[in-house]
């Protein structure tokens, strides 16, 4: 992470990592800009040859906490993002990537967005979302037991298995933004996957090919039954998918829209029962 001045005298910051978690930050903050959560403005550029991601810098906000503050558990600008963050199978939404100023509240770092992990790496992206799914997105990555943040953990649970609606008025409310923002949202996510820079065909393909082969024998490594070899397991799932589909770009096209239909349907039925 860099801090840079434009000639203007404007802040900004260049990211860097793997492109492929660049860019699905970048995905990241054009869909949850599109429901309404503050976010960075974010632009894929190049800086020396180097693919970058360049934020807006956050001037006299400060970094997010190891806990989520009390006065924040019930907050609705964090509850906007839990159906995007569940679209994109988004899993590391703690405390520490989010900034504050005052009572306001911004996302940053999207990069554990579709088929990337949080520090670069794969995992799966599929076009089905299911329980197991909500329940990835909403687990502490690092405290067992907890929820990823509380203000998400007060809308939604797992509980044996079965999706529990926790707050009811709050999860229609999102649901219908949601639904009428995203649910039809072709447009949107064709142009935040295009501007993105994922690329389709014949190199792409090849590229995902490699990383395949590395992702199988890394699978074979992971111990059996870990976490670690059900991430591997996914990716060389969602790969193969998007070798068969031709690229990275078509197939998570794809993939967003049915899983924006498919929370939609999912979360419509829990409500009604
Ligand atoms: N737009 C921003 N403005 C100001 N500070 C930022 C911004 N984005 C990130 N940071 C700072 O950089 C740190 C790391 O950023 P983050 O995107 O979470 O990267 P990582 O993927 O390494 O976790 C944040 O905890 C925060 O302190
Ligand atoms: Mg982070």
């Amino acid at each position: 992470m860099e801090l840079w001045e434009d000639e203007r005298g404007k802040k900004y910051l260049l990211k860097g990592g793997p492109e492929h978690t660049l860019r699905a930050d970048y995905v990241g903050a054009r869909l949850l800009g599109k429901v309404g959560v503050t976010c960075p403005a974010a632009q894929i550029v190049r800086s020396d040859g180097i693919l970058k991601l360049r934020l807006d810098y956050l001037e006299e906000w400060e970094d997010g906490p190891i806990v989520l503050p009390e006065r924040f558990h019930d907050n609705k600008e964090i509850q906007d993002g839990f159906f995007v963050d569940l679209l994109l199978r988004q899993y590391d939404r703690t405390s520490w990537n989010m900034m504050f100023q005052g009572d306001r509240v911004a996302f940053i770092d999207h990069g554990a967005s579709l088929h990337s992990r949080a520090r670069g790496g794969y995992k799966g992206f599929l076009p089905d979302v299911t329980v197991q799914d909500i329940a990835f997105v909403l687990e502490h990555p690092e405290r067992s037991g907890h929820a990823v943040n509380e203000a998400y953990g007060r809308l939604v649970g797992v509980e044996n298995g079965k999706l529990v609606i926790k707050d009811r008025p709050r999860v229609e409310r999102l649901l219908n933004h949601f639904s009428s923002t995203l649910g039809n949202g072709e447009g949107i996510v064709n142009s935040a996957i295009d501007e993105a820079g994922f690329s389709d065909g014949r190199r792409s393909v090849e590229f995902l090919k490699k990383q395949l082969e590395r992702l199988e024998n890394e699978a074979t490594l992971s111990a059996p039954g870990s976490r670690e070899e059900s991430m591997c397991l996914g990716a060389v799932d969602t790969l193969t998918r998007m070798i068969a589909t031709g690229g990275e770009a078509t197939y998570l096209k794809k993939t967003i829209m049915s899983r924006a239909s498919g929370i939609v349907d999912m979360f419509y039925e829990a409500l009604r029962t």
